[in-house]
């Protein structure tokens, strides 16, 4: 069945099951067996849909405890179950999980596939096959007794940007037909670890008794100009704030392993030699060699494979490792000379904000992917404290 078909499967039978917006008031009035009631641990319970390596679920546990987790990769489900013992993951396709098997929780988190949304995948859009999935995910809600509270779909930013915010627009939209009360905020892990990633996370809430610090008038500091130009037209969309994190992140080269092995030095050479001459002469001008780490990506330009570098002590945005291309390499310094190497898992990990005890498990591009696919830990744990918990808490 093709995702278009599937969903307009998934609306109709959602249009036949739909429960009104009353049954989480009367679940929040006490009536019945409430939501409250089943909170017995002293977090609230939270699902973490496309769980992959774990990285959303480290994040949240601060805030909730993860009671049920997803994914269809097995080898990822080693790395999550190796860091999050406790934890029940389901490893099978979100397709065949029933809503009604599933236990109560407050929060639910998906952080949904993104190579049909973003520019390095193909741009399909959030009816394709893979992106798509995200209609699956409002159909595991639909079948639960109660829907969760708060849900938070993350994703990458052509979410919001390609196509208008189309795709942004249809999510917003289905939320809103469920009850729920919704926004956007697109949130840069530069502001806490030394990675380019911006990212969206689309957040909804069954209540409308929202606390006014919640909530901006207009658009803030974690809203990009796609945001601000979407929300004219999403129905009733909630400026969501956060207090801007001050502390800063890490340096790369806190990040960076230097006892790692580098290339040989013909290989390094080579590499080198793909540097563009106007990166090559501002990584030239660094005069203090041991003390520059320069990231970049392989890529072709006008039919030319070239290294370039970044020169903004930041890491491009890690990707999952399909070719040559995905791999992020560094150039560092030994012994006076400059050298390059690829990116490790562990400074994968790091880059991603996660504990070195974090076991990853697999080959080098396994290892990769599941860092690479991941949220940034301490985005997600920031998010969590400061909006998701209070809104869960209403
Ligand atoms: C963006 S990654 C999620 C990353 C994860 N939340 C983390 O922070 O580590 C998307 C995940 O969706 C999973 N996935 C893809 N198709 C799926 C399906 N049909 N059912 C369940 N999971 C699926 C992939 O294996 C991948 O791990």
């Amino acid at each position: 069945m093709s995702r278009e078909r599937a969903r307009a499967t998934v609306d109709a039978r959602v249009e036949t099951t739909l429960r009104p917006l009353s049954a989480f008031e009367e679940a929040e009035a006490g009536n019945g067996t409430t939501p409250s009631v089943q909170w017995s641990q002293s977090k609230p319970p939270a699902l973490d849909f496309f769980a992959g390596g774990g990285l959303a679920s480290e994040a949240l546990r601060s805030s909730f405890s993860i009671v049920w987790a997803n994914d269809i990769c097995e080898k990822k489900a080693e790395t999550y179950s190796a860091n999050h013992p406790a934890e029940k993951l389901t490893v099978g396709s979100i397709e065949d999980v029933r809503g009604q098997d599933l236990p109560y929780a407050a929060l639910s988190w998906a952080s949904f596939p993104c190579q049909d949304l973003s520019l390095a995948g193909n741009l399909h859009g959030i009816e394709s096959s893979r992106s798509g999935l995200v209609w699956e995910w409002l159909r595991v809600m639909d079948e639960m007794e109660f829907r969760p509270k708060v849900v938070v779909a993350e994703n990458v930013v052509g979410l919001v940007s390609a196509s208008q915010g189309r795709h942004y627009l249809a999510l917003h939209a289905a939320l809103s037909d469920r009850g729920y009360r919704v926004g956007a905020v697109v949130l840069d892990a530069a502001r806490w670890v030394p990675q380019s990633r911006a990212r969206v996370f689309v957040v909804g809430v069954a209540s409308t008794n929202i606390p006014n610090t919640l909530v901006a008038e207009g658009p803030t500091w974690c809203h990009n100009t796609a945001v601000a130009r979407i929300a004219e037209h999403a129905h009733d969309f909630v400026w969501w704030t956060l207090r801007e994190p001050r502390r800063k992140p890490r340096a790369l080269q806190q990040i960076v392993d230097f006892r790692v092995p580098t290339h040989t030095e013909p290989q390094s050479k080579r590499n080198l030699g793909l540097i563009p001459p106007h990166h090559r002469s501002r990584m030239d001008a660094q005069v203090n060699c041991q003390a520059n780490v320069f990231p970049g990506y392989k890529r072709t330009r006008g039919g030319k494979q070239v290294l370039e570098l970044r020169f903004d002590n930041k890491a491009g945005c890690l990707r999952t490792p399909q070719g040559g291309s995905s791999r992020q390499y560094l150039v560092l310094c030994k012994d006076g000379n400059r050298f390059t190497r690829l990116v490790t898992v562990r400074e994968a990990a790091r880059l991603m904000g996660v504990r070195d005890s974090y076991r990853v498990i697999g080959s080098y591009n396994e290892g990769y992917k599941a860092m690479g696919d991941g949220v940034a830990v301490p985005v997600v744990r920031y998010l969590a404290r400061q909006l998701l918990l209070p809104l869960a808490e209403i």
